[in-house]
């Protein structure tokens, strides 16, 4: 459920009609919604209830530092993959000791950043890696805590791109070598020994792979505890996928997943983490856009609009669909037309969808790309020197910019012609 709904006819964020926020900020945009980032951080919540557990918000998905302060003041933990990142979450008011740090290739100049700044833990990918953050911890005079991010071979089953649990893929330490890694973090001065760490992608939909991985760490976690470490803390990752289509059928509930996590790993007694992003994000947020022109090809009408494979790139990336709704709302029973929705970069994979059946639009219109909130805006870019389009949220009736649109004069100045040319 989100909190973007049709009211007298016009699509509304919460209180407030879209067509208002157009009509103030320009188009495209991104709107949020307060009330749905808000719903979804306490279903996770609430979904591990009775548990020692901390819901950390993997910020990769949408990374503003007004979503992220909604999101730290309900007590969320944040999930942080770079330097950038952990800067965004202290900047948002995020304690240290709520900041699990993940991915492949941490930098020392990040760890150091992190040890100084407050870590809960490293989720540690590698054997170099665990040398270099032993480094850095002793020369700063401080012990690092650290899970171990372990990669148990377990398929996911979504798209190829953002499926991470197959030993083909970067991610984790073989969960077979895991004993042995865990030894060798033993040794180390620098480092402490508190937990597992495990993730298998994203837009699962199916909670039996998220089943399979979770026995392979309660598995490990009994050995390693039998081989002398502390286990304490379990961190299970993300994954959990929405509906992006109507005709989807709907992925598991968070009140699900933390039931399966319950009888998988509850009877280890280890404090929980999860780094859900997608759902929290994911339905909490559209990009709003505007129709430039309605163009009659041999065989199709395109529909272009001002917004783009730049703002929105999850469908020349991932073939992803995104629910496509006029901001006006369509009567009841009106006819449909079918279009190819395109942006106006130079590209034929600037195509946001193929043959969609839409109601009659025209020039000037408004449309809204539904579950547009996770890995919207965060991936966009500046091609064709197109600027990265406002974020706007909404709570309740008012509604604040929280990115601005840049100025062509401030893209431009970041640029610097050498003075020997
Ligand atoms: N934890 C780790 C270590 C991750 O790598 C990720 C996502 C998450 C948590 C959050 O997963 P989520 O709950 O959001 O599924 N750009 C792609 C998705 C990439 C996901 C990368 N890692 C997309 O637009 O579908």
């Amino acid at each position: 459920m989100d909190h973007f709904l049709y009211r007298n006819g016009a699509l509304h964020a919460e209180d407030v009609p879209l067509a208002e926020i157009a009509a103030a900020v320009g188009t495209p945009f991104y709107c949020y919604s307060t009330a749905t980032l808000t719903r979804h951080f306490r279903l996770f919540d609430e979904a591990l209830d009775g548990m020692d557990h901390l819901v950390c918000y993997a910020m990769k998905a949408a990374s503003n530092l007004a979503i992220l302060r909604v999101l730290a003041d309900l007590g969320a933990g944040m999930d942080v993959v770079s330097g950038g990142e952990y800067a965004r979450a202290r900047a948002a008011g995020v304690p240290g000791d709520r900041i699990v740090f993940s991915g492949v290739g941490k930098t020392r100049d990040e760890m150091h950043m992190a040890l100084t700044g407050g870590i809960r833990q490293f989720n540690v990918e590698s054997e170099p890696e665990l040398q270099a953050l032993s480094e850095v911890a002793l020369s700063l005079g401080v012990v690092a805590p650290i899970t171990v991010r372990v990669n148990p071979d377990v398929d996911a089953k979504t798209h190829a791109k953002i499926a991470t649990g197959k030993s083909e893929n970067k991610f984790g330490i073989p969960i077979a070598r895991a004993r042995a890694v865990y030894a060798h973090a033993a040794r180390l001065p620098g480092i402490k020994v508190v937990g597992i760490d495990v993730h298998i992608g994203s837009q699962l939909t199916d909670l039996a792979p998220f089943r399979a991985a979770y026995r392979k760490v309660a598995e490990l976690t009994a050995q390693l505890r039998a081989d002398g470490h502390t286990i304490t803390r379990l961190d299970l990752g993300g994954g959990l996928g929405i509906p992006y289509a109507r005709d989807n059928s709907a992925p598991p509930l968070p009140l699900e997943y933390g039931a399966m996590i319950r009888e998988e790993l509850g009877h280890l007694g280890c404090e929980i983490e999860i780094e859900p992003g997608r759902l929290i994000a994911g339905n909490a947020g559209l990009m709003v856009s505007q129709v430039i022109y309605v163009k009659s090809g041999e065989d199709r009408d395109f529909l272009i609009l001002d917004g783009a494979m730049n703002d929105l790139i999850r469908p020349a990336m991932y073939d992803a669909w995104h629910d496509i709704v006029p901001v006006i709302e369509p009567a009841p029973g009106a006819e449909q037309h079918v279009y190819d929705v395109v942006g106006p970069v130079c590209e034929s994979g600037d195509t946001f969808a193929r043959g969609r059946a839409l109601p009659p639009l025209a020039q000037g219109d408004l449309v809204a790309f539904r579950s547009a909130g996770a890995y919207g805006a965060v991936m966009s870019s500046e091609y064709n020197t197109r600027p990265l389009i406002p974020e706007v949220l909404v709570k309740g009736d008012q509604f604040a910019v929280i990115r601005r649109r840049p100025t062509f004069d401030e893209m431009l100045n970041r640029d610097t012609i050498p003075e020997w040319l």
